[in-house]
């Protein structure tokens, strides 16, 4: 792994995941090798067997690397609820997922890890996404999905990413809805205001046209 990122966001549903895949076509178009993980999901539906989820299928789906499904989501939870609740019977165990990330993470240039939920969101009955991130030691990237009371929830998550042991690497604004008005003052608000490179403004596309989105990202200025 030359560069990897954990992906978090001001919330769920936020566009994390649309995000991280254009990122993968971004780097893919760059000419590296690249690689997805969702450590954690719930909301998750039987496929062959075994329980799978769309956000990881996604990820596993863009890689450049065949990848088991255990490697990239080693926690899938059934029940579309917190992770801490679905998985009372199987609870998130971080060395789990660090061992699952140290099989994979030579397996290309780069590797993404989405996270679940926002950042203080429960992985389990003790531990949240920030633990996630420190214990896998990666640099976080922060997902902003520009609508009313975005500021608000990307200043509180920013500021509770600087009080953890993290790389606050940069920001992506997600223009998820069609008409949010005032949606460029939003950006330009956000980018007076969080003290890290934005990487992106992701258009609203109708339909997910993944290549479409990854030349809206500018790299250059990330810090490693
Ligand atoms: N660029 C975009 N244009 C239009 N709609 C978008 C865009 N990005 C995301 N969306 C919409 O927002 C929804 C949520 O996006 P996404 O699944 O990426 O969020 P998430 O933060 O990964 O959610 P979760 O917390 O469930 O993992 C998508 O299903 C889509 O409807
Ligand atoms: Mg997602």
């Amino acid at each position: 792994m030359e560069k990897g990122y954990f992906i978090t966001g001001i919330d769920t549903n936020v566009g994390k995941t649309w995000a991280t895949v254009a990122l993968m076509r971004y780097f893919k178009s760059q000419g590296k090798s690249v690689i997805g993980m969702k450590p954690v999901a719930s909301g998750c539906s039987i496929q062959d067997g075994v329980l799978v989820n769309e956000d990881a299928l996604l990820l596993q789906q863009n890689a450049t690397v065949k990848l088991g499904y255990q490697h990239v989501n080693p926690y899938a939870y059934a029940l579309p609820v917190s992770p801490h609740i679905a998985g009372k019977d199987n609870p998130v165990e971080l060395d789990v997922i660090v061992k699952a990330f140290n099989v994979i993470k030579d397996q290309a240039q780069i590797l993404l890890v989405e996270g679940a939920g926002g950042w203080y969101s429960p992985i389990n009955q003790h531990q949240d996404n920030s633990d996630l991130a420190i214990a896998l030691a990666l640099p976080v990237l922060l997902v902003v999905a520009i609508k009313l009371g975005c500021i608000n929830h990307a200043k509180l998550t920013y500021q509770a990413m600087n009080s953890e042991a993290v790389v606050s690497a940069g920001w992506i604004a997600v223009h998820t809805e069609p008409d949010t008005l005032n949606a460029d003052e939003i950006v330009a608000t956000l980018t007076r205001t969080l003290d890290m490179p934005l990487l992106g403004v992701l258009p609203y596309t109708k339909n997910p046209d993944f290549d479409g989105l990854a030349r809206n990202y500018y790299l250059h200025s990330v810090s490693d």
